[in-house]
C-alpha cells in the first residue's frame, strides 16, 4: 500500500532553506531543460517557472507531503490574465492567447517527484488549486503543455479541455476548464 501523503497550504509550512531546496529538487527533475549556461541562468529559469508564483501567490501555492514531512509534489499558479499582467510578459506565448486567458486567466503549474507519480497526488493538487481559484472568482483556469505530452491524459481527466495551439509550429496546446 502507498504511503498515505497529506495536502497542506505552502502559506501554513515554516519557510526554511530546506523547503525551498526540496520543491526547488522537484522543479529541476520534471524539467525538460536540464542544463543551463550559468548560475543565473538557472536562477531565473526557476523564477520564471516556480519562485515568482511562491512569492507572489502563496495563497494559490500547496504542497503534498509525506507523515515525516517531506515534499513530493507541489502545485504553483496565479489566477491574473498573464497576457495582461505586465510580469508574466517574458512569456512570448501569451501574446497570442489574449483571447483565451482571459475567460481561463488561472494557470497552474504542476509537478511530482517521480516515485509519488501515478497515485492520484497531482489531481489532488488541482482540486485544491481549483477550489482555491473558485474563491477567488477566476472564471476559468488554463495549462500550457507540448503537443503530444503525456501530461495530456492527466489534465484531460482532471477537466481540461484543448482550446488552441500556440508556439512555433503550434506545438504548444492550451488546455482549459470552465471554473
Ligand atoms: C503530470 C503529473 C503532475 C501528474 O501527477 P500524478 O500524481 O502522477 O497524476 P495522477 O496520479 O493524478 O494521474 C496519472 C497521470 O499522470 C500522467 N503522468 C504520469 N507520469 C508522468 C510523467 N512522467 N510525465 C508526464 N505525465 C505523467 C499520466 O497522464 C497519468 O495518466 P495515465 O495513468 O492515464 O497514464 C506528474 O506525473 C508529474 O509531475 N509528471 C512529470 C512532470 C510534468 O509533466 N508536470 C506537468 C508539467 S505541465
Amino acid at each position: 500500500m502507498s504511503e498515505p501523503i497529506a495536502i497542506c497550504r505552502y502559506p501554513d509550512i515554516a519557510q526554511t532553506p530546506e523547503l525551498a531546496k526540496e520543491i526547488d529538487a522537484i522543479f529541476f527533475e520534471a524539467s525538460n531543460t536540464k542544463s543551463f549556461v550559468s548560475d543565473d541562468a538557472r536562477a531565473a529559469f526557476r523564477e520564471r517557472w516556480l519562485g515568482r508564483y511562491l512569492t507572489h501567490d502563496p495563497a494559490l501555492a500547496f504542497l503534498a507531503r509525506t507523515g515525516d514531512g517531506t515534499v513530493v509534489g507541489y502545485i504553483v499558479g496565479s489566477v491574473d490574465d498573464p497576457a495582461k499582467a505586465a510580469r508574466f510578459s517574458d512569456i512570448g506565448y501569451f501574446a497570442d492567447l489574449a483571447e483565451q486567458t482571459e475567460r481561463f486567466p488561472a494557470h497552474l503549474h504542476v509537478n511530482i517527484s517521480p516515485g509519488f507519480r501515478n497515485q492520484g497526488i497531482g489531481g489532488r493538487l488541482i482540486d485544491r488549486f481549483v477550489a482555491a481559484a473558485k474563491t477567488a472568482r477566476a472564471p476559468g483556469v488554463h495549462v500550457v503543455t507540448s503537443v503530444g505530452a503525456e501530461n495530456v491524459g492527466f489534465y484531460n481527466r482532471n477537466g481540461f479541455s484543448e482550446v488552441a495551439r500556440a508556439g512555433k509550429d503550434g506545438r504548444l496546446v492550451f488546455l482549459a476548464r470552465t471554473l
